[in-house]
């Protein structure tokens, strides 16, 4: 705890020292030895211009034929962009207008709502079902409502899902593209927490999906390698959407940086086992995280994620979420509800779940990619202030 107290990232500086950070998506991990020594060799080359050629995208490439047996990714249907999100942006822009429509399933990662509306398009909710998974009927009314008046429309997913850590089956993909096809709305497929797909569930590219062959995906190494302060990202266009992708303005690709390239590449080719690795820890923390939830939190649900390190905890039952600002989704800092009272009572952070849009109120969400002393210390904190209401 004292050395990761010594890190100035976003996760350790925006709560005082008395409080245990398990909000933003960052992890309490030591960086992959692949990644140290590709950043320490660069680094001591003075290797720090701009970057080259189409490494990253090979290494994505291979890391995707070995893990999801998908052989599909094109390295010259990709392309650099500075991030995911600003990836996202970037690749809307070449299938929608200012004006048009993105749908996405609520509740969903916040930013997908304040980038999307940033750039001047209308965001339509197709909420998850009470199952946490898409509802096909939900997703049918908003492309139906997004492509309105004949205007052009995208459904922008999240694949695994952030916040539930729902892990879209290949059955559940065939039936979206089907019916994106059906409306005529392109498909963005946020992929970046692919390869933190848990035992017992299999991540399908949607690339690879019959019918997906007109979509996108972004991705990166951010989240599974802890790199988002590194940035590079990829965008992937299916075979269908590639002369889409070409459109993408040149610019675009000179904002990632040359050691954050380097880094993700080298996370991808050579960081695998190091990923097995964290996969077991994190496979632990979930089910740790069960055990603490039945003992400190009687009350509150918990579905163990399929994917990713966030767990959602669904609190409606304590019904603090009157009380919060609610300003609605997409702040990320905002606290309301549960998540405002687990900080003031119990000194844990969180994220609030009303940012998430709807499905969201009353909800939090925790990030266990921690130390498993650190989750049995937050959940007796949290454990105590609820019995203290
Ligand atoms: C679904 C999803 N997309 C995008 C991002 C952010 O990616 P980037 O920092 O590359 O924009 C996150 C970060 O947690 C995420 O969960």
């Amino acid at each position: 705890m004292a050395q990761l107290r010594q890190r100035t990232s976003m996760k350790w500086r925006v709560h005082p020292e008395d409080v245990l950070p398990l909000w933003v998506a960052e992890m309490d991990v030591p960086l992959a030895p692949a990644v140290t020594e590709a950043l320490r060799a660069a680094v001591d080359l003075g290797d720090t211009g701009y970057p080259h050629g189409t490494a990253y995208a090979e290494a994505l490439a291979g890391f995707a034929a070995e893990r999801w047996k998908w052989d599909g990714l094109r390295v010259e249907n990709t392309a650099l962009v500075p991030d995911v999100m600003l990836g996202i942006v970037e690749t809307l822009r070449l299938v929608t207008g200012p004006g048009d429509a993105v749908v996405v399933c609520s509740p969903v990662y916040p930013p997908f709502y304040a980038f999307v509306a940033h750039d001047g398009r209308e965001v339509i909710e197709a909420p998850l079902g009470p199952d946490g998974r898409m509802d096909l009927a939900a997703l049918d009314e908003a492309f139906a409502r997004a492509r309105r008046h004949g205007r052009r429309a995208a459904f922008l997913m999240s694949n695994p899902h952030n916040p539930t850590g729902t892990v879209h089956t290949r059955a559940e993909l065939e039936a979206v593209a089907a019916l994106a096809r059906e409306h005529g709305v392109r498909v963005v497929s946020d992929e970046i927490h692919a390869p933190l797909v848990l035992p017992g569930a299999v991540f399908t590219p949607f690339l690879g999906v019959p019918g997906g062959e007109n979509g996108f995906a972004l991705t990166s190494a951010s989240k599974a390698w802890n790199l988002a302060g590194l940035k590079a990202a990829l965008a992937v266009a299916g075979p269908e959407a590639a002369a889409d992708l070409r459109r993408m303005p040149e610019e675009v690709g000179h904002g990632p940086s040359h050691l954050g390239i380097i880094a993700h590449t080298a996370a991808f080719r050579d960081g695998t086992q190091w990923l097995d690795d964290l996969l077991a820890g994190l496979s632990a923390n979930r089910t740790l995280l069960g055990r603490l939830v039945e003992e400190h939190l009687p009350g509150v649900r918990y579905r163990p994620p399929e994917g990713t390190y966030l767990a959602w905890l669904d609190c409606t039952h304590l019904g603090l979420h009157e009380d919060g600002p609610a300003e609605g989704p997409g702040v990320v800092s905002d606290l309301a509800g549960p998540a405002r009272m687990f900080l003031d009572e119990a000194r844990v952070a969180l994220s609030s779940g009303h940012v998430f849009g709807t499905g969201g109120t009353g909800c939090v969400r925790l990030n266990f990619a921690t130390s498993p002393a650190v989750l049995r210390e937050a959940l007796a904190r949290m454990g105590r202030a609820v019995q203290a209401l």
